[in-house]
């Protein structure tokens, strides 16, 4: 497995230019994608050709689309039948473009992981490569009065749906007791010694600082899998040995007003990358399993 260091520069390009033409039309309305690079540089650092990624929460297949780009297979679940579909039209585009790793989508609640991925898959599964999803304030785009004509700020795509049993829409307690569930479960369709990575940002309410990356260390913890890095993936680019941020507006509105009431807020220019292990067989026990599953062979 090559080095990596624990900085990931994986915003050298804006996440819009990182999925043109590769995406299709009608992606950008996920309020919160990962950003491709970084899904990129999680699957080449923790996995070879041929071996199998999961996401438990994929979205609209960014974890997908990157795999089979690489040459590995990819297994995803979403709840809302908007995004799983937008997954599927992504991962059948990858494939179409010349990607050689393959993809498949279950539409279902990840809280019953294990009930809806195959048995054929449990503990044959190298990377789970995810993001849990979190409240609306900081996602979205906008149009202010300048450019629309119209009074007021007009936001749009800030929402992962309507639903109130959606995980973005549930109590931060609620989250987590989730998330826990769901990196349990992963534990069960990883291979011994498989990798879990799993990418988070803290945000703010009414100003205080919410530690989600600091909350999943402790899920993952509890779901009886070993914390073995935690690194940073850069938002923001590099240029000329500077950071350039990649602010959306409501960080940048939060952050001015915060400042103006002598706040010292910083804008979020990275997302925590939080590396977990399932621990290996112990070795009086033989992991048999075969590396490199297709799921569509299964
Ligand atoms: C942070 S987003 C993941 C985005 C993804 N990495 C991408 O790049 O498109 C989290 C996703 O989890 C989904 N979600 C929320 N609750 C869920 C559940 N119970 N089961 C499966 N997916 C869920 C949301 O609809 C959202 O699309």
């Amino acid at each position: 497995m090559p080095t990596s260091p624990s900085l990931w520069n994986t915003a050298p390009t804006s996440p819009w230019a990182q999925r043109k033409n590769r995406y299709v039309p009608g992606t950008s309305a996920h309020p919160a994608k990962m950003f491709p690079a970084l899904a990129a540089h999680a699957i080449r650092t923790y996995t070879h050709p041929g071996d199998l990624v999961l996401d438990p929460l994929c979205g609209i297949g960014t974890t997908l689309v990157e795999a089979i780009d690489l040459g590995r297979h990819a297994l995803g679940v979403e709840y809302e039948t908007r995004w799983a579909h937008l997954a599927r039209l992504n991962a059948a585009y990858a494939e179409h473009r010349g990607g050689t790793g393959t993809a498949t989508v279950h539409h279902g609640d990840a809280r019953r992981l294990t009930t809806l991925i195959p048995e054929a898959f449990h503990g044959r599964v190298d990377l789970v490569l995810t993001s849990p999803p979190y409240g609306t304030s900081a996602h979205g785009r906008v149009r202010s009065t300048r450019e629309s004509g119209k009074p007021g700020v007009a936001k749009w795509d800030h929402r992962y749906s309507r639903n109130p049993t959606n995980l973005a829409h549930v109590s931060n307690d609620q989250l987590l007791g989730a998330f826990t569930g769901i990196l349990t479960q992963c534990r069960t369709l990883l291979r011994p010694g498989g990798t879990v990575v799993v990418t988070a940002r803290p945000w703010r309410e009414r100003g205080e600082l919410i530690d989600l990356p600091s909350a999943v260390l402790a899920a993952g913890r509890t779901a009886g899998l070993i914390p073995t890095a935690r690194c940073v993936a850069l938002l923001a680019g590099i240029r000329n040995g500077r950071l350039v941020p990649r602010p959306s507006f409501f960080q940048m509105k939060n952050v001015r007003d915060a400042r103006r009431e002598g706040i010292p807020l910083s804008v979020i220019q990275h997302e925590d990358v939080l590396v977990f292990t399932r621990p290996a067989l112990l070795p009086w026990s033989r992991d048999t399993e075969p590396r490199g599953v297709d799921p569509k062979n299964c």
